[in-house]
This record gives structure tokens, sequence and C-alpha cells, in this order.
């Protein structure tokens, strides 16, 4: 199965005017290959001036959370309907730090990635095991237990149309990445579960590792059979070592 492989920009709380004009820029100029996509997600006040700037095909523009409701009264959120307008085609839910800092359970993530979809959105959707969960031998229950709301939300075929992230969340920031062997087993472990349920649908949907992804350990962690790209924080802050990342990955 050739499943496009896909780099992800996570700017977190980072970022500003400056950045947003020179990863535009290098971005704009950028050799890829054809099977690669490249989403940025700033934080949501750079979205607008970003969606006039990015001009390559393959560069994509995508938030970082939204809320379920299309409007309201829900001071300080973000609905669909406003991502829309300026373009964003991706949304990244259930990052580990909404889940941990903003306790985002995973029925709530469901109902996003339910809405983002309604709404042509494609979600990215973040999934991943802390180090005591690993410790304990939980990693697989714990995905198991992130992922299996959203299948009842959304059902197993809309599976086409999302993006599944798997970051440990040991690995995020800290600059300790999974080798390439643990991540492969884990992404195994992850496309497995889904063909327990659709076998078509499992083998299609796009599987990103995210965690001290950089220049150095992304070749070999992209070129395992079912890491099909990267979700990046850190390293997409810095635009020589992302745009050097963005131009090296090479499609599946
Ligand atoms: P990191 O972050 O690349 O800085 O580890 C990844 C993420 O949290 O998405």
């Amino acid at each position: 199965m050739n499943r496009r492989t896909i780099v992800v920009a996570n700017w977190k709380m980072n970022g500003n005017l400056n950045l947003v004009e020179e990863m535009s820029k290098r971005l704009n100029q950028v050799q890829l290959d054809e099977s690669v996509d490249v989403i940025v997600c700033p934080s949501f006040p750079y979205l607008a001036t970003m969606a006039t700037k990015l001009t390559h095909k393959n560069v994509y523009l995508g938030a970082q959370n939204m809320n379920a409701q299309t409007k309201g009264a829900f001071t300080g959120e973000i609905s669909t309907t406003m991502l829309q307008e300026f373009a964003v085609k991706y949304v990244i839910l259930g990052h580990s730090e909404r889940r941990s800092i903003y306790q985002e359970t995973s029925v709530e993530i469901a109902q996003k990635v339910s809405a983002a979809l309604n709404s042509g959105i494609t979600p990215i959707l973040c999934i991943g095991e802390s180090a005591d969960q690993r410790t304990a031998e939980q990693t697989e229950t714990i995905l198991a237990a992130q992922l299996q709301p959203v299948i009842d939300e959304i059902g197993i075929e809309k599976f086409n149309e999302v993006v599944i992230a798997y970051e440990p969340v040991w690995a995020i920031g800290t600059g300790k990445t999974a080798s390439p062997e643990m991540a492969q087993a884990t992404h195994q472990y992850i496309r497995q579960f889904l063909s327990a349920n659709n076998t078509e649908i499992a083998d299609k949907v796009p599987l990103l590792y995210g965690g001290s992804v950089n220049a150095q350990n992304c070749e070999a962690l992209f070129a395992q059979p079912d890491i099909d790209g990267g979700l990046l924080g850190g390293a997409s802050l810095k635009v020589d070592e992302f745009s050097q990342i963005c131009s090296t990955v090479k499609g599946s």
C-alpha cells in the first residue's frame, strides 16, 4: 500500500510573525518528493497571515486545536467554521499536552474528531503512552483505549479521512526518541488494532511518529514500513532544520 508521507510542524505556543515570514518563504521554495505533504500548524493568531503566504501546492495549513461546537457562548474557543475561513485543512487533536494539561478525555477528543470531519478538516489524532505506562507494559492497552472512543464516535470507515500520530509522551520534547524498531513495533500494533475493525482502512491510514524527531533521526524512523512521516515540535521551529527534513524525506 502506497501511503503519502506527511511531515507536520507543531509550533505549540511558540513562534512569532517573523517565524511565519521566514518559514513560509523557505517552504514556498522547498523541493519535496512528489508523495510528501507538509502541514504547518502555528498558533491561532498566525493562521490568517500564514494562509496568505504559503504557496507550495503540497504545503498545507493546520490548527493545533478546535472546539467541537460550530458557534456560541464558548469564550476563548475557536470553531471549525472559523478555521475554514483561513484555508485550514488539518487540525491536531488529542495532543498529550491537551490530554494532560487541559484534561481532555478520549471521548471529548472523539467528538472533536467528528466535528472536524463534518466540516471537511482532516484531524491529526494524537495518541501515546506515558513512561510509567510503557514500563508497566500497558502501551497497547492505553493506545486501544485512546482509539476505541474515536472508532465508536465516527465509525471505522471514517478513518479513511484521519491521520494518526503516535507520540510516546516520554519522547515529547525530551530528546529521548523511540528507537526506529520500537516505534515500528508500536505503529504495527496500531495498524493491527485498526485492521481488526477493517483491514482496508487500516492499510490506508497514515501513521506518523512524534517525539524528539530531528534532522539526524528522521530518516531511520520514517524508513520503517508502518511509519508514514512525523509530527515535529522543537525541530519545526528551526527554519533550516525543518526545511531540510521536509526535503530529505522520501515517499513510501
Ligand atoms: P517534539 O514535540 O518534537 O519537540 O518532541 C513533538 C510534539 O509534541 O508534537
